[in-house]
C-alpha cells in the first residue's frame, strides 16, 4: 500500500479511516492530522502535525472548504505527492492556486455511502497526474466504494444524484411505508416489507433486468400494478424526481460559485 497522509479526522475523515483499517491497511503507513488528537488516538493511531506530513504518496484532505488553503499551506509537500481534497465546491482551478505549480491533484466528491464502504467517489484529475498516481489513489479509495473518473463539470450532477439521492430515496421509501399503513398494516410490518421489496428490486436490477422490463414484469393486464403506476404517472412523480435532481444540481453549482468567491 502507498504511504498516506490524512488531514481531518471528523465525520468523513474518521469514517474513511475506519474503513481503511477494517480493510487491513497498515497503520504505520498512515499519518493523520486533526485538531482533536483524541479522535486519532481512539483509532489507535499516532497523531501527526501538518509540518510532519512528509514522505506520503497520497495526501487526502478532509477538512471544511474554508480550511483547505490554510492546511495545505503548512504541509511540506513533495512534488510527487498527489493531493486528494474532498471539500465540496473547491475546484481544481482554485486548488491549483493554493499549491505549487505542477502538483498532481485529484479532486474527489464522496457521498455518505463511504461510511459502509458503499460510497460513490467521483474523481477529477488535473493534467499533472500520471498513471502511477491514479493507481495509488484508486488503491486508497476503492475500500470506500465505487470510484468513477469524471470531468469536473459533472460533479454538480453527481452531488445531486449520489449526494442528495439518499435523502430523495428515503422520502420515496417512507411514502411506500405510509401507503402500507394506509392499507391497514402496522408501521413495523410495513417498513419491513418496504426494505425487503427494495432489496429484491435492487437484486433484480443488478442481475441485468431493465427498469422498464421490471415494470412490465409486475404489470398483469388490468391488475394492481398498472392501476398504481397510472396514478404515479398522472401525478407527475417521474417528472418531479427528474426536476428535483436538476434543481439540486443547479444548487450545487450556485454553492460552488459562492464558495469560489468566498475563497478569493
Ligand atoms: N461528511 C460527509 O459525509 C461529506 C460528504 C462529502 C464531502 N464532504 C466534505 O468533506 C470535508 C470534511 O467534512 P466533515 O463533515 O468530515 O468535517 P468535520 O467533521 O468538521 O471534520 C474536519 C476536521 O478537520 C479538522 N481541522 C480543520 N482545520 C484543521 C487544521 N488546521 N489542523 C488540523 N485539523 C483541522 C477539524 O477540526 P475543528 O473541528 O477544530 O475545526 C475537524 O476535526 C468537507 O469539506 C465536506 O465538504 C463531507
Amino acid at each position: 500500500m502507498s504511504f498516506m497522509g490524512l488531514i481531518g479526522c471528523g465525520n468523513l475523515g474518521s469514517a474513511m479511516l475506519e474503513r481503511w483499517l477494517e480493510n487491513g491497511a497498515d497503520p504505520k503507513l498512515i499519518k493523520v492530522v486533526d485538531n482533536h488528537q483524541e479522535r486519532i488516538e481512539q483509532l489507535k493511531l499516532k497523531p501527526y502535525k501538518l509540518e510532519e506530513l512528509t514522505n506520503v504518496d497520497v495526501l487526502v484532505v478532509a477538512v471544511k472548504p474554508w480550511n483547505v488553503e490554510e492546511v495545505l499551506s503548512k504541509v511540506p509537500l513533495d512534488p510527487e505527492t498527489i493531493v486528494v481534497p474532498m471539500a465540496a465546491g473547491v475546484s481544481l482551478k482554485k486548488l491549483a492556486k493554493m499549491l505549487p505549480e505542477k502538483q498532481p491533484i485529484c479532486r474527489v466528491m464522496p457521498n455518505i455511502g463511504v461510511k459502509l464502504g458503499q460510497g460513490v467517489l467521483a474523481m477529477a484529475f488535473n493534467k499533472y497526474v500520471q498513471s502511477s498516481h491514479k493507481l495509488s489513489v484508486k488503491e486508497i479509495l476503492e475500500p470506500l466504494g465505487k470510484t468513477i473518473e469524471l470531468k469536473e463539470k459533472d460533479f454538480n450532477a453527481v452531488t445531486a444524484l449520489a449526494g442528495s439521492g439518499p435523502g430523495f430515496i428515503s422520502l420515496i421509501l417512507e411514502s411506500l411505508m405510509m401507503g402500507g399503513i394506509a392499507g391497514g398494516l402496522s408501521s413495523d410490518i410495513s417498513k419491513e416489507l418496504v426494505m425487503q421489496t427494495v432489496s429484491a428490486t435492487m437484486e433484480l436490477l443488478k442481475s441485468g433486468i431493465g427498469f422498464d422490463e421490471l415494470r412490465f414484469l409486475v404489470s398483469s393486464p388490468a391488475g394492481t400494478s398498472v392501476a398504481g403506476l397510472e396514478i404515479l404517472e398522472k401525478n407527475g412523480v417521474r417528472g418531479s424526481i427528474i426536476e428535483s435532481i436538476k434543481v439540486a444540481s443547479e444548487r450545487a453549482h450556485q454553492l460552488g460559485s459562492a464558495k469560489e468567491d468566498d475563497l478569493d
